[in-house]
């Protein structure tokens, strides 16, 4: 009780402040997207995505060197599909020589002790641009297994660490831990995204991809954003099929999902700031608006505080270009 007890004295100096901070931002907490293309020494800009880029598959691997030593862990690689191959079944999903398996192989060689994820979902695939096979206007959940399972295993064949699936459709977690199982990649992980909700927040992803929905929503697969309960049943299906990480994406909106999954499951729990939550930091600090590192660290921090473990996150760049500036003041 006042005057005996004063907040304030533990907020006194910037050492004291630093001492009782209950909770840590570190670099080996970051996930860092990586978009590649065909082609070779590409860096395209992204219009949505100030600041970030996609790369073919040999800028790609400089990148992954460059992010490794600068102290993030884990890279997490999407594949941006031609027009022309993309269909309605998967087929170049399934492709050995496709532009992601080339690239997980490219960067597992280069940065071997970097960990690799990678994306598996149809939505990059589809002509439709949804995650799943197209039969009339529903997305077939037991089809899109299928292929699913079979990306996953020719991911982990290239030599990714963890398949990251980002479908959202029901039982694929067990369905890919069983044919990992099957064929002898029992060490090789999965990160799912479990608690995924039907946002507004991807469009820059979708640009960066090309792969908006040709027609209608994905909310018969994507979580409703007014569900929470659900969010853990997801989560502890996943689990119980085998997940190693699960995840919460978005993560801003979503920082009471955060807290009741870390609560419920005892895996590693990721969130995903997606491209939406980057964009939206971006464009007002290009007005003057707010100031982007302060808003960056405090969304970063208040995501790990909500009790994310790992954080997939466009600010990769702007949060080691911090690092390196120990005198950046606030
Ligand atoms: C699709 C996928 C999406 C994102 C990651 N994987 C978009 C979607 O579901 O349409 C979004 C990531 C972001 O916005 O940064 N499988």
């Amino acid at each position: 009780m006042f005057p005996l007890s004063r907040g304030r004295r533990l907020r006194k100096t910037e050492a004291i402040r630093q001492m009782v901070a209950e909770t840590h931002l570190s670099v080996s907490d970051l996930i860092a997207p990586l978009f590649v293309v065909e082609g070779n020494n590409k860096k395209e800009p992204i219009a949505s995505l100030p600041g970030y880029y996609r790369f073919s598959v040999d800028r790609a691997v400089r990148e992954a060197h460059f992010l490794f030593s600068q102290g993030i862990r884990a890279v997490l690689v999407f594949a941006r599909i031609p027009v022309g191959k993309k269909d309605n079944t998967g087929k170049e999903a399934l492709n050995p020589r496709g532009l992601l398996p080339r690239a997980i192989r490219a960067i597992k060689r280069a940065v071997p002790e970097l960990c690799v994820m990678s994306d598996v979902a149809l939505d990059p695939y589809s002509v439709y641009g949804h995650d799943g096979i197209v039969t009339g206007r529903q997305i077939d959940n037991d089809a899109t297994l299928q292929v699913l399972a079979k990306m996953a295993l020719l991911h982990a064949r290239a030599g990714a660490d963890f398949v990251a699936p980002s479908d959202m459709m029901d039982g694929r977690i067990l369905k890919i831990r069983e044919i990992l199982e099957h064929h002898g990649y029992q060490h090789t992980g999965i990160m799912a995204y479990s608690v995924k909700y039907a946002s507004g927040l991807y469009g820059p992803f979708r640009d960066a991809l090309d792969s908006a929905p040709a027609f209608g929503d994905k909310k018969s697969y994507q979580m409703d954003y007014a569900n929470a309960r659900e969010a853990i049943r997801e989560a502890c299906d996943d689990v119980a099929e085998g997940a190693d990480i699960v995840m919460v994406k978005p993560a801003l909106a979503y920082l009471d999902i955060i807290w009741r999954v870390r609560q419920a499951v005892k895996v590693p729990v990721a969130a995903y700031q997606v491209s939406g939550e980057y964009a939206m930091v971006k464009a007002a600090a290009g007005k003057g608006w707010l100031h982007e590192q302060q808003a960056m660290l405090e969304i970063l921090t208040a995501i790990r505080r909500a009790g994310a473990d790992l954080i997939a996150t466009y600010f990769v760049y702007d949060f080691l270009r911090l690092q390196g500036n120990e005198n950046a003041a606030f």
